[in-house]
């Protein structure tokens, strides 16, 4: 999704904000740009497309300076153009503004200013925060940004530099995330601290409501309605740099695939105590009365932390007996949820701030409900706004196509599951010893998942020019198959469905034909029959069918065309280990296809648009 980026200092802004939007591209972005005020003048520079093109056109006609703003577009108001793409000016040309959100009331405010006779060069919401800038400005752009927000409905992050006054760069926050980066006589913006993370360590996060200006020697914050300062601590990150480099890998999403088996180690850490027998989740305030109450939990998300939800439902209900219903967020917070003091809602998010996730939390704590967040990012709003937080420990995840910040979660949910079963004495001691023992095994037994990549590459570049595909499974192994089918549309762009195996004679069947492949999940030994008369009536309507299965269930190959083994593990835990050939599936499929798998088309990493 749109990202901001930011400097003022000694240094030469080009270079710093195109580092700052490269590393901003996961996000996802259509077009790009970037404004440079050279001493006289701002100047703009933009383009559909990739920030190639952009460097492209930087190199015909640099710009010299050290103040700027640079933006990546993903289109909401208006189709990807030049003309669209940020940052926008104003007539003058004096005003240049970057946006990330939307602005809701904008076509109110387009009107206004097009009664005064503001001419619009663009269809995007953006467009109209600069007219009103250079319609309101009373010679203080820290007043008229001001007078300008207090106009605007919606979400959204700001960046504005203006000639008038070149030695301020104005950053403004309303729920689209925002950090200032700070360094020796120069600062920054982001919108995540990967963009500037080259630069500087430390951080001020903006929140909601807040505005910053910022010089090459000082950083003020305030709030935006009462203009009172704000004292914040200062954030020091530790991420290494190098783990958002590629490391050899060809592309982001391989790393992360293959840094799975460390990401559950570093999750599982210290959250077991040393005898092996308990789960300790160090800092949560989730109270053991509360879990003895508790007679619902909901969990929530979008796209793939979704379908780890799902998963953590069949867990958390085997283990505590406690229902659970699962929810997307962006219906979750419009279907007036039933919500009491006995409600656990746990919202999971990578990011930590997907606006409809965040939405949800807020939303279930008016209503009543403890809030505990799973996410990748301690520093981020959900994380920030939940009662409680548990961690993942996957390190920074920069494919659009979420992977390692999936399976992390899984581990969270078993992890969560065995504490709320410990504090609800619903399984006993030895039982949940054996469960964490394990556990404890995942980390190594998908290590040689990983290793069988080849035979899995195979499979993929047999699938890539098939225009439709089916994964099946039940119970568990159904959630998988969710997820299993979201990786390959998201990056292979093939379409396929997921079907509960026992739903599919009830219609989809009928879109079953000579070699259509079916990926069927035949993981749960209870279920395992069932499974094996879904795949014939698959098989007897002409489908190709892989199946994955556990290496005991060897013999399925007798049922299946292709078959792909992974290492025996207890009923709950085996999506850890079947998620990884579908991930594969989806990553070679795509490859073979030529696509860009880090940057799907269309799609971006983190939604800060309802
Ligand atoms: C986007 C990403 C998905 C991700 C979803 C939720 O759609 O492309 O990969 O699963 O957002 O993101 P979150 O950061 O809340 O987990």
């Amino acid at each position: 999704m749109c990202g901001i980026v930011g400097y003022i200092g000694d240094g030469q802004a080009q270079q710093i904000l195109t580092n700052g939007l490269k590393k901003l591209e996961y996000r996802g972005y259509d077009s790009a740009g970037i404004a440079v005020y050279n001493g006289e003048e701002v100047q703009v520079c933009k383009s559909k497309g990739r920030i190639a093109v952009l460097e492209e056109r930087l190199e015909h006609t640099p710009m010299e300076g050290s103040v700027g703003i640079g933006h990546t577009r993903w289109a909401t108001h208006g189709r990807p153009s030049d003309e669209n793409s940020h940052p926008h000016t104003d007539e003058s040309g004096k005003f240049s503004v970057v946006h990330n959100g939307i602005i809701e009331n904008y076509q109110e405010l387009k009107q206004d200013l097009l009664d005064k006779g503001v001419i619009f060069t663009s269809e995007t919401d953006t467009e109209v925060i600069v007219h009103l800038l250079a319609d309101l400005y009373d010679g203080d752009i820290i007043s008229t940004v001001q007078t300008a927000v207090s106009k605007m409905r919606g979400a959204y992050s700001l960046g504005v530099i203006t000639e008038y006054e070149p030695d301020k760069l104005i950053a403004v926050r309303f729920a689209s995330p925002l950090v200032i980066g700070l360094g020796e006589r120069e600062n920054f913006i982001g919108s995540d601290i990967s963009a500037v993370l080259e630069y500087t360590r430390d951080f001020y996060i903006l929140e909601d409501g807040e505005m910053a200006v910022i010089t090459r020697s000082n950083v003020s914050l305030m709030k935006m309605d009462t203009n009172q300062a704000v004292q914040r601590d200062i954030l020091r990150v530790d991420w290494d740099m190098v783990q958002t480099e590629k490391d050899g890998f060809e592309t982001f999403m391989l790393k992360e695939i293959y840094e799975q088996p460390n990401a559950f180690r570093k999750t599982i850490l210290n959250r077991i105590d040393s005898a092996g027998k308990n789960i300790v989740f160090e800092g949560l305030n989730l109270s053991a009365e509360l879990i003895q109450d508790l007679d619902k939990i909901y969990i929530i998300g979008c796209g793939t932390a979704f379908h780890a939800g799902l998963v953590g439902k069949y867990v958390i209900e085997e283990l505590t007996r406690i229902p659970v219903e699962v929810d997307v967020a962006s219906e979750f917070r419009y279907r007036r949820p039933i919500i009491t003091k006995k409600t656990l809602v746990i919202v999971v998010s990578q990011s930590g701030e997907t606006a409809d996730t965040l939405a949800a939390l807020r939303e279930s704590q008016r209503l009543g409900a403890k809030v505990l967040a799973i996410t990748n990012a301690p520093g981020s709003s959900i994380a920030r706004d939940a009662d409680d937080v548990i961690a993942t420990i996957a390190g920074p995840e920069i494919a659009v196509a979420s992977t390692k910040a999936y399976s992390s979660q899984l581990i969270v949910f078993y992890l969560l599951g065995l504490y709320l079963a410990q504090v609800k004495d619903t399984i006993l001691g030895d039982e949940r010893k054996l469960m964490i023992e394990a556990l404890c095994k995942l980390p190594e037994q998908a290590e040689a998942v990983l290793q069988r990549a080849n035979d899995i590459q195979l499979y993929a570049e047999s699938i890539k020019d098939r225009k439709s595909l089916f994964f099946m499974g039940r119970g568990i192994d159904y959630a998988v198959a969710l997820e299993g089918s979201l990786k390959l549309k998201e990056i292979s762009y093939i379409h396929s469905e997921a079907y509960a195996a026992g739903e599919l004679k009830h219609g989809t069947l009928a879109l079953i034909e000579e070699g259509t492949p079916v990926i069927a999940l035949v993981t749960q030994t209870e279920l395992y029959e069932k499974m094996v008369s879904n795949i014939k009536e698959v098989k007897a309507r002409g489908a190709h069918v892989l199946g994955v299965t556990l290496e005991e269930n060897i013999e399925l190959h007798r049922v299946v065309d292709d078959v792909c083994l992974i290492p025996h593990t207890l009923p709950l835990f085996t999506p850890i280990l079947s998620v990884l050939p579908l991930q594969l599936i989806a990553y070679y499929a795509s490859r073979s296809l030529g696509n860009d798998v880090d940057k799907p088309r269309n799609l971006a990493k983190s939604v800060t648009v309802e």
